[in-house]
């Protein structure tokens, strides 16, 4: 007779002690775009944009640069980055709001490209928090026994859904893709995650219209795309004093203190946004601030993967450097995590 219910026991998942980013990978595309270039088009100033967001470049995709092909050039390098045999990826996590499609969604045909087709692929939504959740969901999956080495990849093509004559969106984004190794360590190498969301404030970043009304607009005649809009100043005070305590509770949870990292690699939204986060978490000036906003404009969910690659390349931090993540905007959603960061990637 079979065992009843409540003698059978599930196994739980083989998982590793630790979790660690084992490799680092960037796809930045061919055009830079100056303020120059954008203020073609909006009543504004190089200077003003500078000032005000710290941006003086960003990158804009061509047609050829789509999001799979960025996603998986940035996958590819992040894997030859961590010296592992590709046949060891059992997981593709791809991080993003810019994708075309919502069926199928992107990360299986990235995990066809990147030689692993057939295993688990999804896709994974969280604006510009979307890389912090899609680390989080990696990281206990590999403590859980779920996978043991997953690719997460944060990639957008901001270009797509900006109208370049609101002067309010038009200097902010920029397209990208940067991609980690996240695999088994024994010891642990990334902290645990503080995130959430506030549905309240969710209408602080938005499309003009949603996808069904875009539909019923288009039945009736022709129809303008939905693009993105920004409560900029609220989304600013929310960071610049909700998401900064984030910040130091991601580093109390960790019990590491603000003395005792390296780096600090906040999204890279605003440059005043990250002084203030730095000032509320009393830095010292020992440690290395992301600043790839200037180059590369807000790259939503492939920000924090390309500032650590950034990093990492120009010599700002090394390999075995504590770094403070937190990714916060769209939701409005946050996640911050506290990292030992991988070795510097490969020259090209
Ligand atoms: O990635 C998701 C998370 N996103 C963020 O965290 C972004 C947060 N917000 C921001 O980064 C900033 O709010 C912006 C950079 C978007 C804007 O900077 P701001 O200092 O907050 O400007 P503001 O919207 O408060 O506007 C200040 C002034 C206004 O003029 P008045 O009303 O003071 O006369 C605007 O009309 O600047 C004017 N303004 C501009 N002037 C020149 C707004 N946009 C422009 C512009 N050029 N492009």
């Amino acid at each position: 007779m079979a065992d009843s219910n409540d003698t059978v026991t599930i196994a739980t998942g083989e998982g590793a002690p630790g979790a660690a980013l084992l490799g680092i990978g960037a796809y930045r595309p061919g055009r830079v775009v100056s303020n120059e270039e954008i203020c073609e088009k909006i009543d504004s100033t190089s200077e003003w944009i500078y000032e005000r967001s710290g941006i003086l470049n960003r990158r804009f995709a061509s047609e050829d640069e789509s999001v799979i092909m960025m996603a998986s050039a940035a996958a590819q390098k992040a894997i030859v980055s961590a010296g592992i045999d590709a046949e060891l990826v059992d997981a593709v996590i791809v991080c993003t709001s810019t994708y075309e499609s919502m069926t199928p969604h992107s990360a299986p045909k990235v995990a066809m490209n990147i030689g692993r087709n057939g295993i688990a692929a999804f896709d994974l939504t969280a604006g510009c928090a979307g890389f912090g959740y899609g680390l989080a969901v990696a990281t206990n999956l590999i403590r859980g026994g779920g996978s043991k080495y997953v690719v997460v990849v944060g990639v957008e093509r901001m270009s797509d859904g900006i109208d370049f004559t609101d002067r309010n969106t038009a200097f902010i984004f920029g397209d990208g893709a940067g991609a980690v190794v996240v695999g088994p360590s024994e010891g642990n190498d990334v902290g645990p995650v503080v995130w959430g969301s506030d549905g309240e404030k969710a209408d602080a970043i938005k499309q003009t219209k949603n996808w069904r009304e875009f539909i019923d607009e288009a039945t009736e005649g022709p129809a303008a795309q939905p693009f993105l809009v920004m409560d900029g100043s609220k989304v600013f005070r929310w960071a610049a004093v909700q998401v900064s305590k984030v910040c130091a509770e991601t580093l109390e949870t960790t019990g590491v203190t603000a003395e005792q990292i390296q780096a600090f690699i906040p999204h890279q939204a605003n440059g005043r946004i990250n002084s203030a986060m730095a000032k509320h978490l009393g830095l010292p000036d020992t440690v290395a601030i992301a600043n790839d906003i200037e180059q590369t404009g807000n790259t939503s969910a492939a920000s924090i993967p390309l500032a650590m690659e950034a990093m990492l390349r120009d010599g700002q931090a090394k390999q075995g450097d504590l770094a403070l993540c937190i990714g916060f905007g769209a939701g409005l959603s946050y996640a911050g995590q506290l990292v030992r960061l991988p070795a510097a990637p490969p020259v090209d």
